[in-house]
């Protein structure tokens, strides 16, 4: 029975091979294609639903949001025998271009991850104007890493920076919890987390985000 989600990597670094390896019972289906990124065209013509997730720098949470954004739209579509989603993780670097631009060719739309720190902005123009906007493919920037123990004001620089270059942006945002830097450690996706606090705090965000984007049905 073919899982509702799949996830691919076509990061040759591939972290997320090392991440998806270590968890145990993953919620999706799980891919490794750099060397074979025309395998994408499969899963398009599939009538899956492909998002790319994508920003040419690194550490702004791609890995992160693909596997976490994965997993509770799995949940949602527990029971469902037919792909509905398919989310592609991306290399975090300029000299990768060309397979970001490939996994393009079989996307549905984009997610943007942005941390809330200028040092990020500059990086992240580039990606969508060169690489992201001549697709002409829908594309959302979310919001990832930002600290509520910082206050607000980052959060609302960044907000404005995006206003102000008029790209289209998610009102969620992923704040940021150790939970998910210890998950990767871990092997664990934010459904698998323990039952506390901060646990559920981080799942709300990606529950949140999957509701917004209308993954999982319902909208
Ligand atoms: N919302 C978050 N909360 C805590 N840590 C985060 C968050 N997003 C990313 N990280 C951490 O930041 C680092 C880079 O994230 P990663 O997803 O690997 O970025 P990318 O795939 O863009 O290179 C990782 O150690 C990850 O655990
Ligand atoms: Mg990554």
């Amino acid at each position: 029975m073919p899982a509702a989600v799949h996830v691919v990597s076509i990061d040759p670094q591939a972290s997320t091979v090392w991440w998806a390896n270590r968890i145990h019972d993953l919620p999706f289906d799980f891919s490794q294609e750099h060397e074979t990124p025309e395998n994408l065209a499969i899963l398009k013509d599939s009538g899956a639903r492909v998002h790319v997730i994508a920003n040419q720098k690194g550490g702004v949470g791609k890995t992160t949001v693909t596997l976490n954004l994965a997993a509770v739209v799995a949940d949602v579509l527990k029971g469902t025998d037919t792909l509905q989603h398919v989310f592609i993780d991306t290399p975090g670097s300029l000299q990768d271009e060309n397979l970001l631009l490939e996994a393009l060719k079989y996307a549905h739309d984009v997610i943007v991850p942005l941390p809330p720190e200028g040092l990020a902005f500059d990086p992240t123009a580039r990606t969508i104007q060169t690489v992201i906007e001549p697709t002409g493919l829908p594309y959302n920037v979310l919001i990832n890493n930002w600290d509520p123990r910082d206050g607000k004001a980052d959060l609302e620089d960044t907000r404005a920076y995006i206003e102000a270059q008029s790209w289209t942006s998610l009102k969620s945002v992923i704040r940021r919890y150790k939970v998910h830097t210890r998950a990767s450690v871990e092997g664990k996706v934010v459904t698998q987390y323990d039952e506390n606090k901060p646990s559920f705090k981080a799942r709300e965000d990606f529950y949140r985000l999957a509701i917004e984007l209308g993954y999982g049905g319902g909208a």
